[in-house]
């Protein structure tokens, strides 16, 4: 991990032209786990080259899963050989994206140990519901030096309720019972576009899981499951980023390798300031921004609500609306991490728990800001392309863990942004 990188901005320029998404990093982290249920050869296409993947992959190497290849977004991996179930938090970087392997090495070995869960520091992240449910499988957990250990010595079929429709729970649900005996039923699942990326893969693996009316899934456990491939959803939170970056700097621009299903609130939000959206075919979108756009209200929810990792980069943009916003983060507690940072660019933000109220301001002053995580920096890298000027953002690692190459890809489409060694910047 490089911790001491930044963007250096040359704002105030339209983006123009088109641009590819990159495969989704909320797809890739649980497919990776579910690779190892699968205890076979499996590929996967469209694989964003980002940090959080590659962190991940260190991590099953060392359990004994073989990276057989990763290149040109094509990752194949090979778990046929013994897996060691216990999670060792290599780099001494721990990443929320490890949450599902609990779910797989269950699945597989009946047994798991974790190591507390990181990610962004967005607020408190309990895996209690996760637990809940896994609990009620058969699972039995303790925590034991900063580990958490599971061990199932039969996972058993059974109805679960989830008190809130967590992505990871919902996930880690679904991978313990593919394998389970019976058949389990999952209420009040997640319904994101990467849990069905999810299910999916493990259809195409032998996985015998159905959607049922409403909100819950029904899950068939099978014997084994099997090698497969399967080409990763495109990454409808990138695809908001790039959409706002054009927005943002009253540009014009096609953004591809999205479906816009995926993303039919920030469509939404977006023509209500007056950015102009166009649907192409199924996997792209043209945005088209104006001048003295005006404010709107967003508030979080689960899919197919205002996603909470699309939250700092709509502020963001804003900032900049003509009049008043109000964001309301229903998701995590802790999600205004930009704030301080974006105000010291010119945005007038109040504040109030789990509210911002935006007031829109004329233009934003470029400046040298700190990225704290990993959306928050995302959100900085919008100021900075639409402030005039030179704008630094600082901590470009927290970026690179869910952006493949963002400053390749916003030069594409022309704006002026170079990736520089924090000294020199
Ligand atoms: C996933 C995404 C993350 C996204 C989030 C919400 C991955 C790797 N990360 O995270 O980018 O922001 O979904 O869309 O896919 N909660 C509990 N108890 C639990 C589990 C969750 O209280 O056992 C709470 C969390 O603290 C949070 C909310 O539920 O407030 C949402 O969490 P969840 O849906 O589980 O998000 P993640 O799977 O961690």
């Amino acid at each position: 991990m490089n911790t001491d990188q930044s963007f250096l901005i040359e704002g105030g320029m339209p983006l123009h032209g088109t641009v590819r998404c990159s495969g989704a990093k909320n797809s890739i982290l649980p497919l990776v786990a579910a690779a190892i249920a699968v205890r076979d050869v499996v590929t996967f296409q469209n694989v964003a080259d980002i940090s959080d993947l590659r962190s991940l992959l260190a991590l099953v190497e060392t359990m004994g899963v073989k990276i057989v290849s990763f290149e040109g977004g094509e990752l194949t991996l090979d778990s046929r050989g013994p897996v060691e179930p216990r999670v060792e938090n290599t780099n001494g970087y721990s990443l929320r994206g490890t949450q599902t392997l609990v779910g797989a090495l269950l699945a597989r070995e009946r047994r798991a140990m974790l190591p507390s869960l990181g990610g962004c520091s967005i607020g408190a992240r309990p895996i209690d519901l996760h637990i809940k449910g896994l609990r009620a499988m058969g699972t039995h957990f303790e925590w034991k030096e900063g580990y958490l250990i599971g061990q199932a010595p039969s996972l058993k079929a059974c109805d679960v309720y989830l008190d809130f429709p967590s992505v990871g729970a919902t996930e880690n649900l679904l991978l313990a019972a593919a394998l389970a005996e019976g058949t389990t039923r999952v209420f009040n699942a997640a319904q994101e576009p990467e849990v069905y990326d999810l299910i999916s893969f493990l259809n195409k693996a032998g996985a015998r899981i159905v959607p049922v009316f409403p909100f819950g899934f029904r899950v068939e456990g099978v014997g084994e499951l099997h090698g497969a491939s399967h080409r990763v959803i495109g990454d409808r939170i990138e695809a908001s980023t790039l959409m706002m970056a054009v927005a943002i700097t009253q540009g014009e621009a096609r953004i591809a390798g999205v479906d816009a299903r995926h993303i039919w609130s920030i469509i939404a939000k977006l023509r209500e300031t007056g950015a102009v959206v166009e649907v192409e075919g199924d996997d792209a979108v043209i945005v088209k921004g104006v001048t003295g756009y005006r404010s709107t209200d967003v508030r979080t929810l689960t899919f197919p609500g205002f996603p909470t990792d699309a939250q700092p980069q709509m502020m963001a943009y804003l900032t900049l609306a003509k009049g008043n916003s109000v964001i309301v983060e229903s998701i995590f507690e802790n999600r205004f991490g930009a704030i301080l940072e974006l105000e010291r660019m010119g945005a007038r933000i109040k504040v109030t728990e789990e509210t911002a109220i935006i007031e829109g301001v004329d233009a934003l002053n470029s400046a040298t800001v700190q990225a704290k995580d990993l959306r928050g920096g995302a959100a900085l890298i919008l100021a900075g392309l639409a402030a005039a000027g030179s704008t630094t953002v600082k901590s470009i690692h927290h970026v690179d863990r869910g952006y493949e190459a963002l400053e390749a890809k916003l030069a594409q489409l022309g704006a002026r942004v170079t990736r520089v060694n924090q000294m020199e910047a």
